[in-house]
């Protein structure tokens, strides 16, 4: 039997990484998770091979490269907080940045000729059109969004010079769990908006903030373009053997398409756990724009990529499916 090519996964054991090892083979490949375990957790690799290292750490990764030469890299390794990277730029440039060059640069020396980026909706900056196409205008409000601009055109050059191909996918709302009920999202601290509201839902905190109810969208709430991890994990491998294929680089919204409210979050955390979410109206927070929506049919056409768990109404069950698991003793059993 032909042997399945190792992908080296930074960041494998944190959220949309976790997911997408566990994808992994049934899309031919063998998953290596590179990952420092700050934010992730050693049980969320599963039963795949784990180094533990961070990115900054260069002799590490050299010597993972030549262990196990990947095929290709899936990069999801990186600070993920909007507000923290306009606290703490620094921290945003320099290990976004600087842990992504380290690897491009090993990546040139072992010969591992594909990357796959996670990128961001935040690179678009403020909507100039909704939905938003991928040449919709680039101007990043934040450092984090910023960062990982800079690295779509560090890659651009890269593939014009040195034949680095990569493809870069900018998630809208990452959001749900696997169907298993075995992986999930276990950020600590949370700032994801499902996990919170199920947290008020089952009474982990006081109450959810509803930050504005007076945007120009139909119930005054901000609208948001949700995700499924489990179709975000499909669209990866799809878009890295289309790139392996046809050996070009490329780049693709991931979103449904379609977007929800606050308030419809609220209503179908609801109907779905049959709580009731103690809320609080808040003021608008700063940079937070009334609607961002995909236009996502670059990657259904191209990828032949189709959403199939992304129902409001299913992320909303498997998160909390997962999220009475976790809280209901497995956070602890885990530690
Ligand atoms: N969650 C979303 O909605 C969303 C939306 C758009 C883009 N993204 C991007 O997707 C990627 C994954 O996001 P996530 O929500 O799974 O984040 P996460 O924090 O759950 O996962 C990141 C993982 O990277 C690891 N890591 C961080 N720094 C490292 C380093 N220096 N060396 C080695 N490992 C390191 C952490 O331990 C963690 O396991 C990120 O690049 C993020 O910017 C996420």
């Amino acid at each position: 039997m032909k042997k399945r090519p190792n992908l080296l996964i930074t960041g494998g054991a944190g959220y949309i990484g976790s997911h997408s090892v566990k994808e992994a083979k049934n899309f031919g490949f063998n998953p290596i998770v590179y990952d420092n375990l700050s934010m992730g957790h050693a049980w969320a690799v599963q039963d795949a091979v784990l180094v533990k290292g961070d990115l900054a750490d260069r002799a590490k990764l050299i010597q993972t490269f030549k262990r196990y030469k990947p095929a290709a890299v899936m990069h999801f390794a990186s600070h993920i907080s909007v507000g923290e990277s306009v606290s703490d730029p620094q921290k945003y440039y320099r290990d976004n940045l600087g842990n992504a060059m380290n690897l491009f640069s090993i990546m040139l020396e072992q010969k591992t000729k594909y990357f796959v980026l996670s990128s961001t909706a935040a690179v678009y900056g403020d909507p100039v059109k909704v939905p938003m196409p991928e040449n919709h205008p680039k101007n990043p409000v934040n450092p984090y969004g910023d960062s990982k601009y800079i690295l779509e055109r560090i890659l651009t050059a890269y593939d014009q010079a040195y034949g680095l191909k990569s493809t870069f996918l900018r998630y809208f709302n990452a959001s749900g769990a696997d169907a298993s009920g075995t992986l999930g999202e276990a950020h600590q601290p949370e700032s994801h908006l499902i996990p919170l509201i199920l947290d008020a839902a089952a009474g982990l905190r006081k109450e959810i903030t509803v930050f504005g109810t007076d945007y120009p969208t139909p119930d005054g709430t901000c609208i948001r373009d949700y995700i499924h991890v489990t179709d975000l994990a499909a669209a990866h491998f799809l878009a890295l053997k289309r790139m392996m294929k046809t050996g070009q680089s490329d780049f693709f919204n991931l979103g449904t398409g379609k977007g929800y409210s606050v308030q419809e979050v609220i209503r179908m955390t609801e109907k779905v756990t049959g709580c009731k979410v103690p809320l609080k109206i808040g003021t608008r927070r700063a940079g937070d724009p009334p609607r961002l929506v995909a236009q996502s049919k670059k990657a259904q056409k191209v990828l032949g990529w189709k959403p199939k768990y992304s129902s409001l109404e299913n992320i909303l069950k498997t998160a909390w499916e997962w999220h009475q698991r976790w809280h209901g003793g497995l956070k602890q059993r885990k530690k």
